[in-house]
């Protein structure tokens, strides 16, 4: 199966005249998340998959009333194939795990494929790798509540503990895998064959990406404030072999 390497724009504003300029070079699977504003800047690239950073519980075939949301739809309609849902920083803005469950049934159910973003706090790892184990279990438990499973096989889990993101300290590559092999025993039920695909997020750049990538049992990368530089990110894909 192809490595899975995503970039995460956040909220920050693609430098398009470089991004023109933007070849990856490798066999990898590549997914752009930009802002919703800057996701029809990003279709029509045959070298990258575009993805949305966030979507909406509700998918009315004729819209609906719900100010500030995108719907599922809406992004198809402007050639969106991923949404990463359960990021964090969303999590952080009020994105509980029961909304978490809806927008991956909706966003599943409307034809999307889903990389759903798991970890654990600070706090939580400071007690042991167990202690974690427990936390994505139970966030891995309440968003596929529901789930069918046929849906399986268009999830990606990206494993991201939060004291990782943004903070220039990765986790081990040993405990990224383990948590991974975790991830995927709990997802051991899909019938479609083919398992599902466990990538890992948090401070990748292209200095330690290979360190993960490179594991069998890490099928990729999220990659956040390193993918803002296009030549940064190419040199990560550029580092699955
Ligand atoms: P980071 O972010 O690479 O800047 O740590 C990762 C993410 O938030 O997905």
């Amino acid at each position: 199966m192809k490595k899975f390497i995503a970039a995460n724009f956040k909220m920050h504003e693609p430098d398009l005249r470089a991004w023109a300029k933007f070849k990856p070079t490798s066999g990898a699977e590549v997914v752009m998340f930009p802002s919703f504003l800057h996701i029809p800047l990003f279709s029509g690239r045959k070298d990258t998959i575009l993805g949305a950073q966030d979507v909406f519980w509700e998918n009315l075939r004729s819209g609906g009333a719900y100010t500030g949301e995108v719907s599922a739809q809406m992004l198809k309609n402007f050639g969106v194939k991923y949404a990463l849902i359960g990021h964090s920083e969303r999590r952080a803005l009020g994105d509980t795990n029961e909304i978490v469950g809806k927008k991956l049934k909706t966003a599943l159910a409307s034809g999307l494929k889903v990389i759903l973003c798991v970890g654990e706090g600070e706090d939580v790892r400071k007690k042991g790798i167990t202690s974690a184990k427990n936390f994505v279990r139970a966030q891995m438990k309440s968003a596929l509540f529901g789930v069918k499973k046929k849906f399986l096989k268009d999830i990606i889990v990206a494993y991201e503990p939060i004291w990782a993101i943004g903070t220039g300290r990765t986790d081990k590559p040993a405990d990224a895998i383990a948590m991974a092999d975790f991830i995927r025993s709990l997802l051991s039920v899909s019938p479609t064959g083919g398992p599902v695909r466990v990538i890992y997020g948090g401070s990748v750049t292209a200095k330690n990406a290979k360190k993960f990538i490179s594991q069998k049992g890490i099928d990729g990368a999220l990659v956040g404030g390193a993918s803002l530089d296009p030549k940064e990110f190419a040199k990560i894909i550029s580092s699955v072999k």
